[in-house]
């Protein structure tokens, strides 16, 4: 096939992009997305501060405009991200201990309640492993109102929308290593106490080089009876982006339980990592050969 949506549905999978609701103005942008792309993950829209700036008022707006932007074409939505110690608002920032836990399990309950029905995946919680060597939990102020706080949230977030899957999403766990194995044993803790977990995304924010043992860090995952997908993909250029990118590419294909790919951005003008030109497009929209080496990979099956 001769996009990256249509050719990577050629195996039961998607090929999605986040997206900004402030650029679904640009006419380059949307070209791009609607011929490209058939699944979509809102970039800000659906984060705490965004969803609920005050505490209990909620607002949709820019989520919803995401949401029916996907919809309309077609796409799966992937709902990001219900709990994260980062982009909170500044209420919540300033709660603690048993009125934060009841906050953020309202919110889970109110935005997945929302979007019930609609979203394929929700990541429900986002970076919750600390970096480094200790395979730990991240100190947040989420994490403080107690290690549970994570099961919590996926019990809520299930009652809320039995239709969605409910990942959990991280970064720097794209290869076997400390951070990953932490992860790892939760999940295995997880799927042996029957805690609602359905799937993991790997955001894979890729440097110049990518760990040798990707796909098989992704199989540990899957063989634990959870879907896995590539949520966040964008690889600084050098002179290792294609090749790096198609490295993924095939690892997902090569795990039956890797649903999709997500790349973080449309156009390298469109990344957060600003002079990386990280993304399959160039700023003026044009295919670049990151592009052309994960479209052959989808359709070398
Ligand atoms: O919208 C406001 C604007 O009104 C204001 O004038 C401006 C001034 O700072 O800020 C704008 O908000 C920015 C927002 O992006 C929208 O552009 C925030 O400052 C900025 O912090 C925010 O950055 C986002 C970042 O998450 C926040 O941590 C990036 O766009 C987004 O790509 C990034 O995405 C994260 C994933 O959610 C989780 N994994 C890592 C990934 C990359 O950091």
């Amino acid at each position: 096939a001769s996009t990256l949506g249509a050719s990577a549905a050629q195996t039961g999978r998607y090929f999605g992009a986040a997206i900004a609701a402030g650029r679904l103005g640009d006419a380059t942008y949307t070209g791009i997305l609607t011929r490209e792309f058939n699944s979509v993950t809102p970039e800000n829209e659906m984060k705490w501060d965004a969803t609920e700036p005050s505490q209990g008022r909620f607002t949709f707006t820019n989520g919803d405009r995401i949401l029916n932007q996907g919809l309309s074409n077609g796409s799966k939505v992937r709902g990001h991200a219900l709990l994260w110690h980062a982009q909170q608002p500044g209420w919540a920032q300033s709660l603690s201990g048993s009125a934060l836990r009841t906050a953020a399990i309202n919110h889970v309950t109110q935005v997945a309640s929302h979007y019930r029905g609609k979203i394929y995946a929700w990541d429900v919680v986002n970076e919750a492993f600390a970096d480094g060597g200790s395979g730990g939990r991240r100190d947040s102020n989420l994490q403080r109102t107690g290690n549970d706080w994570i099961e919590a949230a996926f019990r809520a977030a299930r009652a809320a929308d039995p239709g969605a899957k409910l990942c959990y999403n991280d970064y720097n766990t794209d290869g076997i290593n400390a951070k990953s194995t932490g992860v790892y044993t939760m999940i295995r803790d997880f799927k042996s106490r029957g805690v609602p977990i359905d799937c993991v995304g790997f955001q894979s924010h890729l440097g110049t080089s990518i760990p040798g043992d990707y796909q098989a860090n992704l199989q540990r995952f899957a063989d634990l009876g959870v879907d896995v997908q590539i949520t966040e993909l964008d690889v600084a250029q050098g002179g290792n982006q294609a090749t790096i990118y198609a490295t993924v590419t095939r690892a997902c294909l090569a795990v039956s339980r890797c649903t999709g790919i997500t790349v973080w951005g449309i156009r390298d003008s469109d990344s957060w990592r600003t002079g990386e030109n990280p993304l399959l497009f160039d700023n003026s929209g044009n295919r670049k050969a990151a592009y052309t080496s994960v479209l052959n990979a989808l359709n070398a099956g």
